[in-house]
């Protein structure tokens, strides 16, 4: 199988294409033959040592496939070779083959396409753990989303939407504005020209109640000052740097500061991840959620796919395709 193989921490130019011999199938395992590979931000964070887990080398990157099953192991009832299904397989996604346990894998609903099967599950569970388990927001009130047209700030506008909030987009280029205004943004704010702070104070009224934050820096600690009376900081993400926000403006109307650490809640919390999966895929299948449908790549392209996430050339999500 060809893979993508991570030997070393560093530069994503390090990363090497491999031909593999095809991984044993265990127990309780199938084996997908990959149609699509979600990329995230992360995949990028691990490659070079950034990430807060650093994985033992050499491993190999690529958290979300989607794909046909041509083979199970001795056990596995739930699915059957033929069915076209998405697995958050962690690691090993760049690939044109997986094998994983069955456990993990699930039928892709009719209303998704393999790319958008392949691009949801850390985007939209993040979002949905940020808004309705951490925040428990309340439909009505006004939410700014930062990076609002990349993967993680996108499912946060379609989710903010879908749970009756007012979303604000910031994002920097024209294209990825737009797409957030498709999926619900009442107003964009262009995050490389206008002051984002001052413009999502002017469209909300006087204050925002929700700031959903992946990028962080210095528009972070900016667009905290946006937030009203009892508004809540959802701490999601740092692409733009780790910001040191001033505890005086935390405590000046009541605001409060809410981290969002869903990738380490999961390893704890799989039975209550699995719910939210699912309360996720209903809202898709029922036409409340509308998943980006993602640019794609060859999957011997992935090194530039990575490259053209990580400077911000990519708006919405990317998959690679084998
Ligand atoms: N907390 C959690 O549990 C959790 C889960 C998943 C991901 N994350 C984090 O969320 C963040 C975003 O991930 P993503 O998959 O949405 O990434 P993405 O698709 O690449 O989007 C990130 C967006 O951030 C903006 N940005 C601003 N400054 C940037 C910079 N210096 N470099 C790159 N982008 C910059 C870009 O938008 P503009 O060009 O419009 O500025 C870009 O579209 C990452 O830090 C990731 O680790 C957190």
């Amino acid at each position: 199988m060809q893979t993508l193989v991570c030997k070393q921490f560093g530069p994503l130019d390090d990363l090497v294409m491999e031909d593999q011999p095809s991984p044993p199938l265990g127990d309780g395992d199938v084996r997908i033959s990959v149609t699509a590979c979600g990329i995230n931000f992360v995949d990028a964070l691990l490659c070079e040592g950034k990430y807060q887990i650093k994985p033992p080398l050499p491993f190999r990157p690529g958290s979300e496939v989607v794909g046909r099953i041509t083979e199970i192991g001795t056990g596995v009832t739930a699915v059957a070779v033929g069915d076209r299904v998405f697995a958050p397989v962690g690691f090993g996604g760049f690939s044109d083959e997986v094998v994983t346990s069955s456990m993990r894998v699930l039928r892709l609903p009719d209303a998704m396409s393999d790319g958008q099967g392949a691009t949801f599950t850390q985007s939209y569970l993040t979002g949905w753990f940020a808004l309705v388990t951490r925040a428990k927001v309340e439909a009505g009130k006004t939410m700014l989303v930062l990076g609002a047209g990349g993967g993680v700030g996108l499912a946060a506008v379609d989710l903010g939407r879908a749970l009756g909030l007012r979303v604000i987009a910031a994002a920097s280029s024209a294209d990825k504005r737009e797409l957030a205004s498709s999926k619900g943004a009442f107003a964009t704010i262009d995050s490389s020209t206008e002051d984002v702070k001052e413009r999502a104070k002017e469209l909300a009224g006087g204050s925002i109640d929700y700031l959903y934050d992946p990028v962080g820096g210095d528009l972070g600690v900016a667009c905290l000052r946006a937030l009203g009376e009892d508004g809540q900081y959802l701490v999601v993400g740092f692409v733009g740097g780790i910001q040191s926000l001033p505890a005086n403006q935390v405590l000046l109307r009541n605001r409060r500061v809410t981290g969002v650490d869903w990738g380490a809640w999961v390893g704890r919390h799989p039975k209550e991840n699995q719910q939210m999966l699912m309360s996720v895929l209903e809202w898709i299948a029922d036409g409340r959620l509308n998943p980006v449908e993602p640019a794609a790549y060859p999957l011997s392209q992935a090194v530039q796919a990575l490259k053209d996430m990580q400077n911000r050339k990519v708006a919405g999500k990317v998959i690679l395709v084998p």
